[in-house]
């Protein structure tokens, strides 16, 4: 008999699930809480509880060809790197290309997801649902959860003594659309990530005066490498995966120090990173 699955969410992981449970002859059903696709790069003109937002200005931070499905590559006419919205409609051609759409149920929230009575012979789930209020259980034999991990915020006030007493506006990024509303003020961006980056970036172009703060310093580096070509298309080789996995860390990391600020030298902005290896860690996972 056809196995059946559920999967839990309609943006680029539940995509490619529904796809390889087709590939592989199952019987995938997904369900979406919204009512489109994309997850993270569906932009939404406000932000809405329950939901990631992206700003205006979101470009990726990573490459049309390593961000792009391995059976599915960009249009040529593509910039290295997308506006969220070139992206969107990417991932809107690939779903309609491979037919993933009629296996979508919209506005749908799954609610919870329980063994079956019969599980410990048949290893079945039972999935609950809400649509417009109303709510069904459905029978799967197995469960792919692609719910996405960024649509909570962290809004750690409590660091923030006497921020009850401030007089002027606060907010998360995770509110920020764009530069609307800060034209002629100084604001203090907190954290030099990558939406601290991208906003600060953003607000200085209209704003009085802006500063990006940083606890332990960061490494800074461009989406552009060496002889123009995108960083992680330089980075991501199996040969660097090899080099890097042949070295010890220690030495690793010294190399790419020197190589970052050979562009961009850190230390004359004290912004060597207290943790040294923080930054790079995350690029070497690729
Ligand atoms: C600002 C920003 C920039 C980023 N830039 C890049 C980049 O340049 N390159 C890159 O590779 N990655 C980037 N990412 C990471 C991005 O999260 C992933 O690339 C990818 O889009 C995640 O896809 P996903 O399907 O796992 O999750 P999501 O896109 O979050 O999709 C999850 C989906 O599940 C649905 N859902 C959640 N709970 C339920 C439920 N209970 N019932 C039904 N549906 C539910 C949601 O509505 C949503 O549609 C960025 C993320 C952010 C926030
Ligand atoms: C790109 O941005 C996302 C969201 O901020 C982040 O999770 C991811 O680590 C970043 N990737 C790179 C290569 O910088």
């Amino acid at each position: 008999m056809v196995k059946r699955v559920a999967i839990i969410g309609a943006g680029v992981s539940g995509l490619t699930s529904i796809k390889c449970c087709l590939d592989e002859g199952l019987e995938p059903t997904c369900f979406e809480k919204h009512d489109g696709i994309g997850g993270v790069w569906q932009f939404t003109e406000t932000a809405e509880e329950g939901r990631v937002n992206v700003y205006r200005s979101v470009v990726t931070n990573t490459s049309k060809e390593m961000t792009c499905f391995s059976d599915f590559p960009f249009p040529e006419d593509c910039p290295n790197y997308l506006h969220h919205a070139t992206l969107l409609e990417y991932i809107r051609t690939y779903a309609e290309h491979f037919h993933l759409l009629n296996f979508i149920h919209f506005k749908t929230t799954v609610c919870s997801i329980r063994k079956h009575p019969d599980f410990a012979s048949t290893g079945q789930w039972v999935v609950y649902t809400e649509t417009n209020g109303e709510q069904t259980s459905n029978v799967f034999d197995a469960v792919m959860v692609c719910s996405g991990c960024y649509a909570e915020i962290n809004l750690p006030l409590v660091s923030f003594p006497g921020i009850k007493n401030f007089k002027g506006h606060y907010l998360h990024s995770w509110e920020y659309k764009d530069q609307k509303g800060f034209e002629g003020k100084k604001v203090l961006v907190i954290g030099a990530g990558d939406s601290g980056g991208d906003l600060a970036v953003d607000i200085s172009r209209t704003g009085a005066k802006v500063f990006l703060s940083t606890r332990s310093g960061t490494w800074v580096y461009s989406r552009i490498s060496q002889a123009g070509w995108p960083l992680d298309m330089i980075f991501t080789t199996r040969f660097n995966k090899c080099i890097t996995s042949l070295l010890p860390t220690c030495i690793m990391l010294k190399i790419l120090e020197k190589k970052s600020n050979r562009w961009f030298n850190h230390e004359n902005y004290g912004l060597i990173p207290l943790s040294r290896d923080s930054t790079f860690r995350e690029l070497e996972k690729g």
